[in-house]
């Protein structure tokens, strides 16, 4: 096997053991590693309490097992960054309340259980792009290049063996910095892209909502193109016939349905696809960043449409959102990639306590 795909089969699991702090005053975060370990690792244990405030970091050390002595009741978030041989740094985490804390009442979907139906198998996914190593002039060059066979090209690995199981009713939530990956796996699981390696099984219809604009002509009115964009995801003319008002009154556009799309800002044009994709329960809805153009009024339009559609119980939901606030506002799970490495997965609390730290 290559090197690659060693780093790349392994992920560490967090779990917290309060059983000591009675007798001996500290809490244990354990770290077991699932899959293929590296032949070596160091363990970087952090700790912080739940307003940030007050935070530790251990030194690199061999130990699986962190013993943090709480410095008074409250909730604390422990990780752990796993680092193997060659670098690539892993990370599990969990939060831990000590006391009587009040815990902090949430909306999102409840975690499903094994139980309930898979309907996004991602199965050690990895995307290779080709991209020309050497820069050409003009195209003349480039056929010349290409006739005398010179071209050449680089691999570029953009998901690296990201596995991940999405069930029934779940609110998903992908994130990562700029150019980790994110759009890429959306755009795999919508069928967009084909995975270079690994496989990707979605059951039921999806509404991606993926790059603005896609699915739309510019050139048309906003009420030509709700008719062509609905033909796409594939809504029958009298369907929309029959929801043509409430997309148009959901988007907020009554007095502008007969302009040209390139007149709209990208704003409207999200209202647009936004209403569109939602204005039946699709089984998959896919969220690219979409919201983040629109006001803060639509944001918490779409939110709110975004979690009553979670609480049918039947759809699910993939974000990808810049916005923290947001993804810890509405999924039950988030899996965070980096550099087309899955680094984490798990409680949306955990994998975004550990995400917010990249910036510490
Ligand atoms: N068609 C393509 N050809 C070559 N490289 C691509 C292609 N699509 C994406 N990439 C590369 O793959 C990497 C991941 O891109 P992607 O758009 O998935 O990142 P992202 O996590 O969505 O980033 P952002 O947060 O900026 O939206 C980037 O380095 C990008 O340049
Ligand atoms: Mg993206």
């Amino acid at each position: 096997m290559s090197e690659n795909v060693s780093s790349s089969t392994w992920m560490p699991v967090a779990a917290i053991d309060e059983s000591p702090l009675e007798s001996q005053g500290f809490v244990s975060l354990h770290v077991e590693l699932e899959g293929t370990p590296p032949a070596s690792r160091r363990f970087v244990y952090n700790w912080k309490s739940s307003n940030g405030l007050e935070r530790g970091k251990t030194d690199p050390q061999r130990f699986n097992v962190f013993n943090f002595i709480p410095p008074h009741d409250g909730r604390f978030f422990l990780s752990a960054e796993v680092i193997d041989d060659e670098g690539v740094t892993k990370s599990a985490g969990s939060w831990v309340v000590i006391g009587d804390v009040d815990e902090e009442e949430f909306t999102r979907p409840p975690i499903p259980d094994e139980s309930v139906e898979p309907v996004i198998q991602v199965d050690d996914v990895s995307m290779i792009f080709n991209m020309a190593s050497e820069q050409f002039n003009s195209l003349k060059e480039y056929f010349i290049a290409l006739f005398r066979h010179e071209l050449s090209f680089k691999e570029f690995r953009a998901l690296d063996h990201v596995s991940f199981t999405v069930r029934r009713g779940e609110a998903f939530g992908l994130v990562g910095t700029n150019g980790s990956g994110k759009s890429t796996m959306l755009k795999i699981i919508a069928g967009v892209l084909e995975a270079s390696e690994g496989t990707c099984t979605v059951t039921g219809s999806i509404a991606p909502l993926i790059e603005l604009g896609a699915g739309f002509d510019m050139d048309l009115t906003a009420r030509e193109n709700i008719y062509l964009n609905g033909a796409l995801l594939g809504y029958r003319k009298e369907f929309i016939d029959e929801h043509l008002q409430d997309i148009i009154e959901f988007a907020e556009l009554q007095d502008f349905m007969d302009m040209p799309l390139k007149n709209y800002s990208s704003g409207m044009v999200a209202r647009i696809a936004f209403a569109i994709a939602t204005v039946t329960e699709p089984d998959i809805l896919i969220v690219d960043e979409t919201l983040s153009v629109g006001d803060f009024l639509f944001q918490q339009k779409c939110q709110r449409r975004i979690q009553e559609l979670i609480g049918t119980g039947n759809v699910t939901v993939l974000l990808v959102s810049h916005s923290i606030d947001v993804v810890e506002g509405m999924c039950d799970r988030v899996c965070w990639i980096e550099k087309g490495k899955q680094r984490m997965i798990g409680p949306t609390d955990d994998v975004c306590a550990a995400y917010r730290d990249l910036g510490q």
